[in-house]
């Protein structure tokens, strides 16, 4: 295939530090290398850290998988275009850990499977702490289905980027008082779901190091679902505090329930769980606001969470506006529904355990 070619490939691939402008246009492609069967391009970056290194990185193998022939082997190399200055150069870690120096708590949202509600929740618990006065962020770390954009009306916002002395860092989107984010921010639609393994761990990381958080009283981290290396991972390198875990009532989500909460509880890992919240406990309609139909059975979630040891911090009902008001960009723990106030109530009883 030709240089060129493969050139218009690239140009799918956009910088969001640099007003969206694609990494040719950038100037940015050092060199394409065909080697027949492998495909091999350097990036070349300007000699301050861009925080997206590992994002372009990503995004521009992700460009190659989706046009090359299938089974074409592909590799991004990242360099330094200018000779780097002598100055020290921090790692990731250093760097991050600087930003999440005025965070008072980071709490991890997690659930031991998909579909339960955990981004919800998690947006919900977000705009609740704000509401009661806490200044509040939330990473939206699930990679592979980033929910929180839509959740919060900010689809197809673009987070900028300030230099802050040697370091260039990500600035959240703001809304409804809560700093927001996503893995969706900087991903094309499905382009997230072709990162892997340690590609997706390195831009998470940086989705959460490299931001300009300030001061916050609480960071909540929308973990990706399941129980894997790349969550032990991320659990490890972000200085969590601890974990609060989503589940629906029924019998068959303990096992969920409890791989959720091994996952902080293993050796390596070793955080609190600081509760469980049972999500769609019954079933209200809309109409008849006071009415409860259990229809996953009655207590699943505290039976749970007194069978794990932790407490039940939370219920909240499954109505028709929260699943709306997520589809429409207006989280429901902003409005006076006894729905969002279920929010307003689970935000305090977690304020309140963590002082
Ligand atoms: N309590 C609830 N009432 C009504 N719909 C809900 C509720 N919780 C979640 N949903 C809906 O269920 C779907 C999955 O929720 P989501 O938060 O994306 O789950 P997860 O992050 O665990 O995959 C979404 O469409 C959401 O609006
Ligand atoms: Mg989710």
């Amino acid at each position: 295939m030709d240089e060129k070619t493969i050139l218009d490939f690239l140009r799918e691939v956009r910088h969001p530090g640099q007003g969206d402008r694609n990494i040719v246009e950038l100037g940015m492609v050092n060199s394409i290398d065909d080697e027949g069967g492998k495909v091999t391009v350097t990036l070349g970056f300007p000699k301050r850290r861009d925080p997206l290194t590992e994002y372009l990185v990503g995004a521009t193998r992700a460009a190659l998988i989706r046009n090359l022939p299938a089974g074409t082997e592909t590799e991004v190399k990242a360099v330094v275009n200018e000779a780097a200055p002598e100055k020290k150069r921090q790692n990731i870690n250093e760097l991050g850990l600087d930003q999440l120096g005025s965070v008072r708590h980071i709490i991890g949202i997690a659930s031991g499977k998909g579909g339960v509600g955990k981004s919800t929740v998690a947006v919900n618990l977000a705009c609740a702490l704000a509401r009661l006065g806490y200044k509040v962020g939330l990473a939206d770390a699930d990679v592979y289905g980033p929910s929180v954009p839509v959740m919060t009306g900010t689809e197809g916002e673009q987070p900028g980027a300030v230099q802050e002395g040697t370091q260039e860092l990500i600035v959240p989107i703001e809304k409804f008082g809560v700093k927001w984010m996503s893995v969706g921010y900087f991903a094309e639609k499905g382009q997230a779901l072709i990162w892997r393994g340690p590609m997706a761990c390195n831009a998470l990381k940086q989705m959460i190091l490299q931001v300009r958080w300030g001061d916050l009283d609480f960071l909540l981290i929308d973990m990706p679902p399941g129980t894997g290396d790349i969550h032990i991972s991320l659990v490890q390198d972000i200085p969590m505090e601890g974990a609060v875990i989503v589940t629906t009532p029924q019998a068959v989500a303990l096992a969920d329930v409890e791989k959720g909460v091994n996952m902080f509880r293993n050796k390596s890992v070793d955080r609190p769980i600081f509760g469980l919240v049972e999500n769609m406990a019954w079933f209200t309609p809309e109409e008849h606001p006071e009415e409860k139909y259990y229809i996953f059975g009655r207590d699943g979630g505290a039976g749970m969470a007194a069978q794990l040891d932790i407490e039940l911090l939370g219920q909240i009902p499954l109505v028709q506006s929260i699943r709306e008001s997520g589809d429409n960009g207006e989280p429901a723990a902003l409005g006076s529904r006894p729905d969002g106030l279920a929010f307003v109530e689970l935000a305090g009883k977690l304020a309140h355990k963590l002082g």
